[in-house]
């Protein structure tokens, strides 16, 4: 909690390739988050180079990250947006958390596991320190809720664990934070195989829609899903295809999958698929024309990190003293 209110935490990769999937099932809702929380979203640019990076294009996806956030919805005024690197305290507590965080606990991480094995040619020590990082992200703000995907819930429970451990030595520490698994009841797949989740990672170029992906792509790659044999627009096991399509559509329309079925009677498959990408290249382009505005006036983007990171060390600075004091440092 902080000043009363309960607080909310997410670190989002400076990727700017986010797709409809991302839009759809998360970020679309999270500017109704800042309504309950106290809210802060940080563009996590020291987790990032735990894998190597060009620098030139970390640093464009860090603008981009911002300024494709705030064009989905997410208002500066009601939620603090910052970049990592721009709050020292982070690092800072990271390290101190290192000294509370176990070896064997680091070791037995998925995400370490599976990410050594894909750059084993920089097996680093951030890599496998990652988590105690991400610890300190959600620690420094008295955080209550950690709204994360399925594949980052590990890493908040070591987090609760390191908390807990730290407050038992140092009672009071801490807020002991909540993972909050974004089920998002509405999952987006994959065009080119329905049965696969829609990944940003995905090789096949075809498969993805990008939030920030012209008309004619966003139609052309509708046109080319895979649907099934059937030739009627109607929600049923085993066409996942064609599911995945009326769910995308009712995303964007709000019509339920009854009204679809309506809409679409007596029309083919190529009917359906050209609509559902009319609907959200409309939808989707008010939002790329705001991140189009938002990223040409870099003075404005910068003025706004700034602000940011002003609001977020206020409260970083505040639990990293407390901490530092509970260590035995010595104050000047
Ligand atoms: N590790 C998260 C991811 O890859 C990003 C992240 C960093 C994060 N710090 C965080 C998420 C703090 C939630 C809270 O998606």
């Amino acid at each position: 909690m902080l000043n009363d209110r309960l607080v909310s935490y997410s670190g989002v990769q400076p990727s700017g390739n986010l797709t409809i999937g991302n839009y759809l099932g998360a970020i679309r809702n999270f500017s109704l988050y800042s309504e309950k929380y106290k809210t802060f979203y940080c563009v996590v640019d020291e987790h990032a180079i735990t894998v190597r990076q060009n620098p030139a294009e970390l640093r464009r996806r860090t603008y981009e990250t911002l300024a494709l956030y705030m064009a989905c919805g997410l208002d500066p005024e009601k939620n603090t947006l910052y970049v990592q690197s721009h709050v020292h305290e982070h690092a800072e507590l990271a390290w101190i958390l290192n000294c509370f965080t176990m070896f064997g606990e680091l070791s037995r991480m998925t995400q370490f596991k599976d990410k050594s094995a894909k750059h084993s040619d920089n097996i680093n020590a951030g890599l496998f320190t990652y988590p105690t990082l991400m610890a300190a992200d959600i620690l420094l703000y008295q955080t209550d809720v950690v709204p994360v995907g399925i594949d980052q819930k590990q890493h908040v429970e070591l987090c609760r664990d390191i908390a807990e451990r730290f407050n038992q030595i140092h009672p009071n520490t801490f807020t002991v934070p909540e993972p909050i698994i974004s089920q998002s009841g509405k999952k987006i797949m994959s065009l080119a195989d329905p049965t696969k989740k829609m990944s940003k990672s995905d090789e096949n170029a075809n498969a993805v829609v990008y939030i920030l992906d012209d008309k004619d792509t966003i139609i052309r790659k509708f046109k080319r899903a895979v649907t099934d044999s059937d030739t009627c627009v109607r929600f049923a096991e085993g066409k996942d295809g064609i599911n995945n399509l009326m769910t995308i559509y009712s995303c964007f329309t709000d019509k339920s999958f009854e009204e679809i079925e309506r809409e679409f009677e007596g029309r083919g498959y190529g009917d359906f698929k050209m609509a559902v990408g009319e609907v959200c290249a409309d939808a989707l382009a008010p939002v790329q024309a705001e991140f189009a505005r938002r990223l040409s006036d870099k003075g404005e983007l910068e003025a706004q990190m700034k602000r940011g990171a002003e609001e977020a060390s206020y409260y970083a600075r505040r639990t990293l003293g407390k901490v530092q004091k509970k260590l035995g440092f010595v104050k000047i």
